[in-house]
């Protein structure tokens, strides 16, 4: 990607080597474990780490905690050992190795990628960024950290935890979702990186985020950087901020259409041979503890939410291809 020069902060200049080395040391000793970070093999001087099991590792993690990844990766892993497996699963099996994980949608741009690979780069994981851009459904984000902790390039990742420490480290942040501008940041991040350090670099930054400069509540006084950072101690990065309102969720009967999206996923896993659309509505309804009685229009809600798993080909109509979804179809997990 084209990028135009960014002139980088003063603060930058200033405390950029002092902060690189007390980060790097505060990792070393107090770095999570996680089997992701353990996966580096050393062929004589080259370090190999498997990309698809940085790919599967990174999907998960964007949306799960890194606790419940670190739980179910290995046994996901000795399911589909292989992006070759992976890619001729079918959508079923997958889904329902997924459960527990969450926003499934996930898993179906996980194969989407792996069939990729096997069909337009003969099973062979690219490296390059232009052909990872390429896959289907992988982010910048993904791509970036395929390159360092697959391919161990020093390239710069950004995710929302990097965003929010660079930008508290180098810029006077006043409330707790300020940021710097992206470029200014992605300067940052590329001018910070130790050369032949990315890996570890990136993922103690990872770990600083998520543990001590958390989005709400940062441990300033526990920090390693703290004498470097300029928002340290800033009374008002722990407050409510009037830009810090979330848009409302979409509710079905006062439920987040997130959470009955996931159930019924949860449901179809469990209906082998399909099941009328209105019961697994119900069925949904049940798995999320909701008692009274469906109304009318609510029901038919359900419907139009179950009608976009179809869409998203998260489920899949038995004998019907088209149309307006009917409450007696039945639906069952894609094959
Ligand atoms: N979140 C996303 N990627 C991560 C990683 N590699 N380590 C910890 N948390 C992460």
């Amino acid at each position: 990607m084209a990028t135009t020069a960014q002139p980088l902060p003063l603060t930058f200049h200033l405390f950029h080597r002092s902060i690189r080395g007390q980060l790097l040391e505060w990792f070393r000793q107090q770095g999570k474990e996680f089997p992701w970070r353990k996966l580096k093999r050393e062929e004589g001087a080259t370090v190999i780490v498997d990309p698809y099991v940085v790919l599967v590792s990174e999907v998960m993690l964007q949306q799960t905690q890194a606790a419940r990844v670190a739980a179910r990766l290995p046994e996901f892993l000795g399911q589909f050992p292989s992006l070759g497996s992976l890619a001729a699963a079918s959508t079923a099996t997958l889904l329902r190795a997924w459960q527990g994980m969450g926003y499934n949608r996930r898993a179906l741009r996980l194969q989407g990628a792996a069939r990729a690979i096997m069909e337009d780069h003969a099973g062979v994981f690219p490296s390059d960024a232009t052909q990872l851009r390429a896959l289907p459904g992988l982010g910048e984000y993904t791509v970036r950290a395929i390159q360092c902790f697959a391919f161990g390039m020093d390239v710069p990742v950004v995710d929302v935890n990097i965003q929010r420490v660079l930008s508290r480290l180098f810029f006077r942040c006043h409330w707790p979702r300020a940021v710097m501008p992206p470029a200014t940041v992605m300067a940052v991040a590329a001018a910070m990186l130790p050369a032949g350090e990315g890996f570890r670099w990136n993922q103690a930054l990872m770990d600083l985020g998520s543990t001590i400069c958390t989005a709400r509540k940062p441990n300033c006084s526990g920090c390693p950087l703290h004498s470097d950072c300029a928002s340290a101690e800033i009374p008002q990065l722990t407050l409510f901020h009037p830009d810090d309102v979330r848009t409302p969720e979409p509710t079905l009967c006062g439920i987040p259409q997130r959470f009955w999206r996931g159930k019924m996923v949860e449901a179809l896993r469990h209906a082998e041979g399909g099941v009328p659309a209105h019961r697994l509505v119900d069925d949904a309804a049940k798995l999320l503890g909701y008692q009274k009685k469906m109304k009318l229009n609510e029901e038919r809600e359900g419907l139009n939410i179950l009608a976009a798993l179809l869409q998203e080909g998260l489920a899949t109509r038995i004998g019907v291809q088209e149309g307006e979804l009917r409450e007696g179809d039945v639906v069952m997990l894609p094959r």
